[in-house]
This record gives structure tokens, sequence and C-alpha cells, in this order.
């Protein structure tokens, strides 16, 4: 049977570090209600102890959305999980996510402390978030470059004060997928009480790795994915949610997800907008060259059959059908195919004539239109000879 994998979307905590990215409340509201539509399990809606609007935005948003968890940051520190706890009162679904460094260089550099000193405040931060909500959240910063015996000894301590998820974040999106996946089994295999509590994978994308890692915690054991929409995040961001939801769906790992799909486009021009971040073109799943095809080769075997250059029907996705775009690459199939979209029914020798026009065209002006193209087959056949199909 597929295991469910719960989808903790960070958008708008993580992905919102990003500087010049800062919402307002109600853009946070605008964004929240399409991440509920979407179908994301946890919203992690912000740092409350950080500032005014990243407290009073639980508030709007708990007011209208109701489904989901409502997550809300705080360090280890005693007035941050107050205040976390406070923003949660007008959630009906909340968790705080607290944590603390355990990596050698956050115990000795951070914090000048040992390791027993580091889980005692651990617990003594679980402890005292229990008493403001039911779901607490305990992440392990800099888990990706802690040593996994202690991860597995501070891990079974919070369980015991009433952890109900490990959050075991790659910081620094250091790991391999392989390392990664390691550190998942080990945990799930050497914890004390692990059955008590859901591992969640927290990565990052330094080194290009954050979805490979995530889909590797899940393959070892991991029950929640954090990710953000596009990979937003600090530096070279984090896991993108669409990427780990289609790789669900497209291979038969055994793992399912709520998310409803064809929302996925729509939710990524939302976030982009919102965000001030644009989306590179050749994004997997949400760039805009994610379904479009421009050398002749390819157009010729999508037009024949769309899966021979495509294992995603753009549809699944919400973004629309496959798009051939007319370049100096582009090939007579591809011509004729984008002129009967428009209505225009060349024959053979048409067709030769347009061609060998189109390509001088398109050396120099790169892609070609489709107003473009019409106003190439005037001027290369007639008015006359257009048919309307
Ligand atoms: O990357 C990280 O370690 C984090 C934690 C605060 C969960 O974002
Ligand atoms: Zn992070």
């Amino acid at each position: 049977m597929s295991k469910k994998i719960q989808i903790f979307d960070t958008t708008l905590r993580d992905g919102e570090q990003v500087p010049g990215s800062r919402l307002n409340p109600q853009e946070k509201l605008e964004v929240a209600r399409e991440l509920d539509l979407l179908g994301v399990d946890v919203i992690e809606l912000g740092f409350p102890c950080s500032s005014p609007n990243d407290f009073q935005v639980f508030e709007l948003v708990g007011r209208e959305i109701k489904r989901p968890i409502f997550c809300a940051l705080s360090r280890a520190v005693e007035t941050d999980i107050r205040i976390a706890g406070e923003a949660l009162s007008h959630i009906k679904n909340g968790r705080i996510h607290t944590g603390i460094g355990t990596s050698p260089s956050h115990i000795k550099y951070k914090f000048n402390s040992s390791e027993d000193k580091i889980i005692e405040r651990a617990v003594k931060a679980v402890k005292y978030a229990k008493t403001f909500v039911e779901d607490v959240e305990f992440y392990a910063e800099d888990a990706g470059r802690s040593d996994n015996e202690f991860l597995s000894r501070i891990f079974a301590e919070v369980i015991k004060a009433g952890a109900t998820v490990l959050n075991v974040p790659d910081t620094t999106g250091y790991c391999l997928p392989e390392q990664y996946g390691e550190k998942i089994k080990y945990l799930m295999e050497n914890t004390e009480g692990i059955h008590k509590a859901i591992l969640s994978t927290h990565c990052h994308n330094d080194l290009g790795l954050a979805t490979a890692n995530s889909i590797a915690g899940i393959q070892n054991g991991a029950g929640q994915i954090e990710c953000t929409i596009n990979g937003v995040g600090e530096r070279a961001g984090n896991t993108s949610l669409e990427e780990v939801v289609m790789i669900m769906k497209q291979h038969d790992l055994g793992f399912h997800c709520d998310i409803k799909t064809e929302r996925l486009t729509n939710m990524s021009h939302l976030a982009s907008d919102r965000l001030n971040i644009s989306v590179q073109p050749n994004k997997a799943i949400v760039g805009k060259n994610a379904f479009s095809h421009s050398s002749g080769i390819h157009q010729d075997g999508v037009i024949k059959n769309r899966e021979t250059y495509e294992i995603i029907d753009p549809t699944e996705v919400g973004a629309g059908e496959s798009q051939i775009i007319l370049t100096a690459r582009s090939g007579r199939a591809a011509l004729d195919f984008v002129a009967k979209k428009s209505g225009h029914v060349l024959n053979q020798e048409s067709l030769e004539l347009v061609y060998q026009e189109f390509v001088k065209v398109a050396d120099v002006e790169r892609n070609i239109s489709n107003e473009r193209l019409d106003q190439l087959i005037k001027a290369v056949i007639g008015e006359t000879a257009l048919v309307n199909a």
C-alpha cells in the first residue's frame, strides 16, 4: 500500500527569508489561500517573535482558513515559544516548530555549549511548547552535518518530552542523497520511541541536491517533506514542492500525497509574483520552457506523439498544452503544424517557399510568433493563397 507523505510548505517562512521578498499579512493570506486549495498538509506561516506582521498574520489567516495545520517557528528560547503559542491561539490546528543547532560547529561556536546542555535546552523547549499546543515539531538545525549518534540521542529525549515531528534539516545543503538517506535510516533504526513521531526532511539546495535528498529521505522512512513553491529560500533555496510532488506521481515509489497537481502552475505564478522572484525558464515543472519544444527533431517527435519528448502531460500541472516554439532550429513539420493552428493550410510547394523565407528571418529574429508567421505567409504566397482550415 502506498504511504501518504505529508507536504509541509514553508514558502511563507523559509521561502520568504529571501532578500526583497517580504510579504505583508494580506499578501501572505493570498498565498495561504492558494496553498490551502493546492492541498498542502502544513503551512509554516512565519516566525511570530520576529516582527508584528509575522505575529498578526496568524490571526488574519486563521480566521479564514481552517483545514491545514498552521506552523509557527521559534528558537529554543522561552520568549520565542511563548509568542509562537500566543500567535497560534487563533488557529484551529496549530503546530509550534522549535529547535536548536546540533552540529559540532553550532554547539561549539554558536552556543559555546556541550551536547548534554543542548539536549537539556531542547527538552525544555519542547515541554514548554507543549503547554500551548499538542503538536510540536523539533528541528535539529544543521542536522546534515551533525553526528548521527547525537541526533538519535537528542531525538529520543524530545520524543519523551512530547515532540510529534522530528525535522532533520540539511541547513547548508551539504549532504549527498546517499548520506542523507543513510542519516534518516540510522535515525529510524536507532532512535528510541521513533514510532511515536514522524521524521521530516528539510533540505537546502546549495549543491542542487535538495529534491534528490528529500526523495532519499522518504525512501528511508521520513514521512514529511518540507519544501517551498518554486524552490525559493535562502541562498540557493529549499526543496521545490512541485518537483517532489511530481516525482512521487511519475514514479511508483510507494508514496503519494494530497496535492492537486493541476493547480501547480497557478500556484507557482502567484508565489513568484507576490515574492517578486522570477522563475528560471528551464525550471522543472513550472518554468516557462518546461513544456516548450524548439528544435526541429523534438518538434517533429512531439507533433507525432507528445510522449516522445515529454514525461508529464502539461495539463496535469495546469500548464495548458505543450508549446511548439518556432525558431531557426524548427523544421517544416513544426512550421506546418503552427500554420495549421493559425488556420493556414499550405500545400507542399507553399510550405517549402514559406520555410525558405522563415529560416532566414528566424536566424535574425530568434522566436517567430504566430502573428509574425501570418505576416511571413502573406508576404511569401500572398493573401489569396491562404486557405482557412
Ligand atoms: O534550514 C533550517 O535549518 C531551518 C530550520 C530553522 C528549520 O530552516
Ligand atoms: Zn531551512
